[in-house]
């Protein structure tokens, strides 16, 4: 388990604290949608902390390719119609490039400062000249307002229930999901970052947005930032 992250309930646990099983049971929205919408039909996708597929799936059937990578052995197993890659986010090298690369479910916000760096860094090393990446970014109330419960139409309980700060702008974060037969929590590190601290993050890995692709700022296009032409006089 990494430092700082903690999951109960049944199941195998990923290293930041995911349960296998209760990512096999949670439904997607409208993550493939937006995806789909913001990048070429058919496009080859290297997805980032893939989890069991929740967002592989319908993005295969929708037509694109997908190569999904996770440090879980045990998330990858439940991944169909995909290429899979086990390892670290961070120390990914697979030497060759991709349309899109994906980094969603707010990984973007890991704890550890170095982790988002390799992992924006993985990004961009990763990125077809013409290509872009996509990032899941937290919505501004990620951290506020807590506790707080959303039912899902599906039968389950989702509640965030605690930011805390434990220091240098990282906060501890608990979440419990309960369904009728099993209860899930999950303990993990996010750092907040603020619309100039994200471009910063972006930028420090060589990308910059392209667009914000909803109006919470959510989602985010990026692509590589390219050193401004030169333009010479006479
Ligand atoms: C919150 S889950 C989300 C999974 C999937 N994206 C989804 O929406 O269902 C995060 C996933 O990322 C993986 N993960 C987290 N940090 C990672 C890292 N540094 N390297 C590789 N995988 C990582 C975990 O094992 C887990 O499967």
């Amino acid at each position: 388990m990494r430092d700082g992250y903690e999951g109960t309930g049944p199941g195998a646990i990923t290293p930041d604290g995911c349960a296998v099983e209760l990512y096999s049971r949670l439904p997607i929205g409208d993550e493939p949608e937006i995806v789909a919408g913001a990048v070429p039909a058919g496009a080859h996708i290297l997805e980032l902390g893939s989890g069991v597929g929740r967002m592989t799936h319908p993005l295969v059937e929708r037509g694109f390719t997908v190569t999904a990578v996770d440090e879980s052995p045990e998330m990858l197993a439940r991944v169909r119609g995909a290429r899979t890659i086990c390892g670290s986010i961070e120390d990914l090298d697979l030497g060759e490039t991709f349309d899109v690369v994906l980094l969603a479910s707010f990984l973007v916000h890991a704890g550890d400062v170095e982790v988002r760096r390799g992992m924006l860094r993985t990004c961009a090393r990763h990125v077809a000249d013409g290509g872009c990446v996509l990032i899941q970014r937290e919505g501004e109330d990620y951290h506020t307002n807590l506790p707080r419960e959303r039912v899902d139409p599906t039968g389950f309980t989702v509640r965030m229930l605690s930011s805390e700060p434990v220091g240098e702008g990282v906060n501890s974060v608990r979440a419990e999901y309960v369904f009728p037969d099993a209860v899930w929590t999950q303990t993990f590190l996010a750092r907040p970052l603020t619309q100039e601290q994200f471009e910063e993050a972006l930028a420090e890995a060589g990308l910059r947005v392209d667009k914000y692709l909803t109006p919470d700022r959510i989602w985010v296009r990026a692509v590589p930032a390219v050193p401004a032409v030169e333009v010479r006089e006479g």
